[in-house]
């Protein structure tokens, strides 16, 4: 392992000067990122309008009440899903076929191969959307029982009662191997690569291992094997793992590939980053059992989840500290360059994220937060305001150089961040604030309407809050569609910001 990711953009990459190099043409198939990217952004739109569906419903403003449908219910696990496997997986993946060729000099293993992962992802994403829509089994739906009586269809087509495994029963398998042929797609060229094995190709391997038995995991014990208190303990982990064990590496990985090439100067510590990759790999996967403190299962397996937990931290800690430590004598462009503005304003909230979790993981906390608003505060956080801006980071900087041509407004650009970044704070204040609150109304044994009373002005804030962030996603959409269509620029980038193809 090495330094951090070294490997350049056009530009001025290795391939420039590199004799015998693939060209960045013969090694990345740009027109597979771009659909990666929209699929990404369609998903991140549906999953924010369910979430607005979801908050106004709490502030008794729901606009579809009444229409089955459209019940918040629903919506909400389509909000959440929407999220994970159609933003987050697709984005990802579109990034991957960038980072892993340029990284590894070397084609993805089949161009054929990638497209089919694409298009039966898309599927498993859809088919989880609608068996969340249509519900558990299809008794509740008269038309499609009558249809499903018709064709002799099992009855429990719809979505698994598993919390981030609602995905229907019958996808799974299709999941899975869509997960096992991400891994042998992008596998291949690493296992080709005679370069250094760079910090980014350990995170993105690991994540194509523990994503694929992770997914196994979570989604087949507790529906085939295991009941009760042990599905429990099974699916804590399974939740947690999603994060650890799937987005972060991937997240992390891509933060080690683009903060080098974009500051032009590698990373501070290689030691470092190793504690990062090893203590993440040791201390994550112990932890799920956290979510179901307080519970029957047994409790050296709570304390277990505790410590871990809390190491975790540490282990956290070093990664940032590298980070800040390569921002060293850079510390401009974090003001100019966008990307960069991005992935730092990411890495300090993911700081607050990990800090605010080793204080909840305690039993002391729990005791007043468990099953408040606190722990939503905390999941936006988490995966709005840290890998979400990751990502949008990312796009901002790789957009331009797939559309061959610079954003069409900067202000955009920066309404987009701006409102993202700001929306996303408030919001994590407010229900963090909330939290405390339904605690503590909870805790004083007043009856349950006092606590949703008192959290209306937290709720009212919340729904504001996410017009904001949803607001700045337009903009980014409007930009993005400017530029596509090859519209004049209005204020273009400076060349050190993000945008321009020679950044
Ligand atoms: C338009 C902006 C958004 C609004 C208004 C919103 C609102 C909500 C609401 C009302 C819930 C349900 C909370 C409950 O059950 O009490 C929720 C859950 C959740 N949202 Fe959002 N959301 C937004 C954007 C996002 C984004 C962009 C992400 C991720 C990138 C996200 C991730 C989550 C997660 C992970 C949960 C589950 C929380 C838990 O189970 O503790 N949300 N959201």
């Amino acid at each position: 392992m090495t330094h951090g990711a070294s490997a350049h953009h056009r530009s001025d990459g290795p391939q420039a000067g590199h004799a015998g190099a693939p060209s960045h043409d013969d090694l990345v198939d740009e027109k597979i990122i771009v659909c990666y990217y929209v699929a990404a952004l369609t998903f991140l739109t549906i999953s924010m309008l369910a979430g607005l569906l979801v908050a106004l419903q709490l502030v008794h403003w729901n606009p579809f009440k009444g229409t089955e449908l459209l019940s918040p219910g629903r919506w909400r696990m389509i909000h959440t899903n929407a999220i994970a496997y159609g933003f987050l997986a697709n984005a990802f993946l579109g990034t991957l076929h960038w980072a892993v060729p340029r990284l590894t000099f070397h084609k993805v293993f089949s161009k054929p191969l990638s497209w089919f992962i694409f298009g039966a992802w898309q599927v498993v994403v859809l088919s989880t959307a609608f068996g969340i829509v249509l519900g558990p089994t299809f008794q509740d739906q008269p038309w499609i029982l009558a249809l499903a009586k018709k064709w002799h269809l099992p009855m429990n087509l719809g979505a698994q009662g598993l919390e981030w495994g609602e995905t229907p029963f019958w996808i799974d398998p299709v999941a899975l191997v869509g997960l096992a042929l991400v891994a042998v797609n992008f596998m291949v060229p690493i296992g080709k690569s005679k370069g250094p094995m760079y910090v980014s190709l350990w995170y993105f391997m690991a994540a194509f291992v523990w994503t694929f038995l992770t997914y196994a995991m979570g989604n087949l014990l507790p529906e085939y094997a295991v009941a009760g208190t042990s599905a429990g303990a099974i699916g804590g982990l399974f939740i947690h793992d999603l994060v650890g064990l799937f987005v972060t590496p991937l997240g992390w990985g891509l933060m080690y590939y683009f903060v080098p090439i974009i500051l032009k100067k590698p990373i501070w510590s290689h030691g470092l980053s190793l504690v990062g990759f090893w203590g993440l790999a040791f201390f994550y996967p112990l932890q799920g059992i956290h979510h179901f403190l307080y519970t029957p299962i047994p409790m050296f397996l709570q304390y277990g989840a505790v410590i871990s937990t809390i190491a975790v931290e540490l282990v956290v800690a070093t990664v940032v500290i590298n980070f800040f430590g390569t921002l060293v004598g850079r510390g401009k462009e974090f003001f100019d360059n966008l990307p960069i503005r991005y992935f730092y304003t990411g890495m300090v909230f993911y700081f607050i994220t990990c800090f605010q979790c080793a204080l909840q993981v305690t039993f002391t906390f729990q005791k007043l937060i468990h099953f408040t608003d606190w722990v939503v505060g905390h999941a936006h956080l988490v995966m709005f305001g840290v890998f979400s801006l990751w990502l949008f980071g990312i796009m901002t900087y790789l957009f331009p150089r797939l559309l061959g041509r610079p954003w069409w407004s900067r202000s955009l650009c920066e309404y987009h961040y701006w409102l993202s970044a700001g929306g996303l704070f408030v919001m994590f204040l407010d229900l963090t604030l909330a939290g405390i609150f339904q605690g503590y109304y909870w805790s004083s044994l007043q009856p349950w309407d006092a606590s949703t009373n008192g959290s209306q002005p937290f709720w009212i804030t919340r729904v504001f809050a996410g017009l904001a962030m949803f607001a700045g996603l337009l903009c980014f959409l409007v930009n993005l569609w400017m530029t596509a269509r090859g519209a004049e620029a209005t204020d273009p980038l400076p060349a050190r910001a993000a945008g321009t193809p020679t950044a």
